[in-house]
């Protein structure tokens, strides 16, 4: 039997539930995943719901009024549906551009994952950084402005992958992956110039944390890479306020898909590995 001790005491912070809080990890696809595991770590208590938008996957094709219109609808069902206490937007392509929209419409909080640029011209020594992401994220305002507010004194290359979140879901559902492909995608990172070279690229797409042993292993010289999942996991952590001591149970968390495509065994096993085990598919075709 499990027992909460904080029952009927004061929990959270005045926005926040006094029973277990329900978090919902939201991405286009797999990428979230990433986000997902520190999650865990930091709320063991909560309940954690998974949300794959992979009908609309990838976002970074997807032109801006579209996505945001994508995200709106797509958001409408899963909050009716889940009822969640707080929204994790695990994508920087979604979470650079549809944030204020979905604070506008909907009234839970809402989390998002941005590049993390200031935590990497805090980092870098040589000042030559750069930003890996999606041509979405780095089409941005948001992400020119948190550079001019951040990184003015650096010099930041922007990289635009169209292929690497692809390859990073193939890769986690057992597909073969070849390293000459990923390092294509990520040969634009390192950048020598006057004698220095790049020795901070941030992670900025949340799928790439998943290549990221074969990344350092290809990388033309070591750097530092900035996965800003932890900082997100705290950040999400602080708002739900102290932890209720009951855990949720663990190894029973559902993911929901909103395409019946590709959900292969390798995938569930995967999906298992992250604790999801109740795979539903919540049909929501990409129409525009
Ligand atoms: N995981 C998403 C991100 O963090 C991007 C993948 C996509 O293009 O859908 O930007």
């Amino acid at each position: 039997m499990q027992v909460d001790l904080l029952a009927g005491t004061a929990y959270g912070t005045a926005a926040m539930p006094l029973r277990q809080p329900t978090i919902l990890v939201f991405d286009s696809g797999l990428g979230g995943l990433t986000v997902l595991a520190e999650m865990t770590r930091a709320r063991p208590d909560a309940r954690i719901v998974y949300a794959a938008d992979d009908a609309g996957f990838p976002y970074g094709r997807l032109d801006e009024a579209a996505l945001v219109g994508r995200v709106l609808s797509v958001m409408e069902r899963l909050i009716e549906r889940c009822h969640p206490d707080l929204v994790v937007i695990a994508c920087n392509t979604a979470s650079t551009l549809v944030l204020p929209a979905l604070r506008a419409r909907f009234s839970i909080p809402f989390v998002g994952t941005v590049p993390a640029i200031k935590p990497a011209a805090e980092l870098t020594r040589s000042r030559l950084i750069s930003v890996l992401a999606t041509p979405g994220t780095v089409a941005r305002d948001y992400t020119r402005d948190l550079i001019a507010t951040y990184a003015g004194a650096c010099h930041v290359t922007l990289v635009g992958s169209t292929r690497l979140a692809g390859l990073a879901e193939a890769a986690l559902k057992g597909e073969a992956i070849d390293d000459a492909s990923v390092l294509a995608e990520i040969a634009p990172c390192f950048v020598a110039r006057d004698g220095a070279r790049t020795d901070v690229v941030t992670l900025s797409c949340t799928h790439y944390p998943l290549l990221i042993e074969r990344m350092r292993r290809l990388a033309p010289w070591p750097v530092n890479w900035i996965d800003p999942a932890p900082a997100v996991a705290r950040r999400v952590a602080q708002l739900l306020g102290p932890a209720m001591l009951r855990l949720a149970e663990p190894g029973d968390a559902p993911a929901i898909f909103t395409s019946g495509a590709g959900i292969s065994g390798p995938l569930r096993i995967a999906l298992a590995g992250y604790g999801l085990t109740q795979i539903t598919i919540e049909a929501i075709p990409l129409t525009n």
